[in-house]
């Protein structure tokens, strides 16, 4: 019998689709994130460790890839590959694979999910129910309407797109920001992202992270928004200053703030736990069982197809 190649699994997977006995089947699985002492167990294997399997919440690092000289493919669960060093897998020759597409639905769906709770206070107003406040003569101020808005989306790739396509019952006029204008939408392309967050009365961020927009959504665009404009960031943290955005929300020169994402998560600055027009989410875009699913079954159908053909079947990019 052909002894199976080894694969580095740096985080666990979701406990569905039977994804350690899947992976078990062709790989002699190393489970990473149980090792006490990870160089020994990295060196021990070194040179049989054919793949990684890994998540956009750990770091597959070029310093790792040169210590697995064997290594041909990187399966990552999730659409977002910022944590990979895409740069230096290609000069590697280290196929990498993400699970776009099987997730847009769900990212989009959250999406409005935030819109809603953030302008309608959805957050602060189940707070008042549960906390008796209702009936009590304690005042609910009254929220910002969402249909009939402006709507500028950062970042027109398949989430993007999926927002947008949601908005039509909103009836919202959608503009959007992209490195390129796209041909395939009716929605008009905003050169200036300056311009495109004084145009908007929401402005959802669902960009790619990594250096490329390192943040991208800055002070500027945040006072560009204004002190009635909304900030809803579904994509990275990375891509916002988060810094700036307290210190902007607590002047009142942005009117509120939707987060799913965050710069350093799962720490969430206490400054914005405490402000009342913020509504913070654990970074839940993908996490419906339905998603995480298929997320998963797409993850391991890559490590198959990539121990049986000697290719993955969705290369990121
Ligand atoms: C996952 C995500 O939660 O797909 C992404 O890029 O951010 C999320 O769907 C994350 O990858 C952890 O698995």
């Amino acid at each position: 019998m052909n002894k199976k190649p080894a694969l580095l699994q740096l985080v666990p997977l979701p406990a569905l689709a039977n994804a350690d006995k899947q992976l078990a089947e062709d790989y002699h699985v190393i489970p990473l994130w149980l090792a006490s002492d990870v160089d020994t167990v990295i060196s021990a294997y070194k040179n049989d460790i054919l793949a990684i399997v890994t998540s956009g919440l750990a770091s597959t690092t070029a310093e790792l890839m040169d210590k697995l000289p064997a290594l041909k493919a990187i399966c990552s669960l999730g659409v977002g590959y910022d944590t990979i060093d895409i740069g230096h897998a290609n000069r590697r020759g280290i196929q990498v694979s993400n699970t776009p597409e099987v997730l847009n639905d769900c990212v989009a769906d959250l999406t409005w999910g935030l819109i809603l709770a953030t302008a309608r206070r959805l957050g602060a107003a189940e707070r008042y129910v549960r906390e008796n406040q209702w009936g009590s003569g304690a005042n609910l101020p009254l929220a910002t309407k969402v249909s009939g808005k402006k709507l500028g989306i950062v970042g027109m790739g398949r989430v993007g797109m999926a927002i947008a396509e949601r908005s039509i019952g909103f009836k919202m006029q959608v503009r959007y920001h992209n490195r390129h204008a796209r041909d395939d939408t009716p929605w008009e392309h905003e050169e200036s992202l300056a311009r495109l967050a004084s145009w908007a009365d929401f402005l959802v961020v669902a960009t790619v992270g990594g250096a490329s927009t390192r943040r991208l959504i800055n002070r500027e665009i945040f006072e560009a928004l204004g002190p009635q404009g909304i900030l809803i960031n579904v994509s990275r943290g990375s891509v916002v200053d988060e810094t700036a955005l307290v210190q902007t929300l607590l002047n009142g020169k942005l009117g509120a703030a939707g987060l799913d994402v965050y710069e350093s998560e799962p720490n969430v600055p206490d400054a914005l736990k405490k402000l009342d027009n913020v509504v913070l989410l654990p970074h839940i875009g993908s996490a419906t069982l339905e998603t995480r699913c298929a997320m998963v079954d797409l993850l391991l159908r890559n490590a198959h197809a990539f121990a049986t053909t000697g290719r993955v079947i969705t290369p990121v990019g």
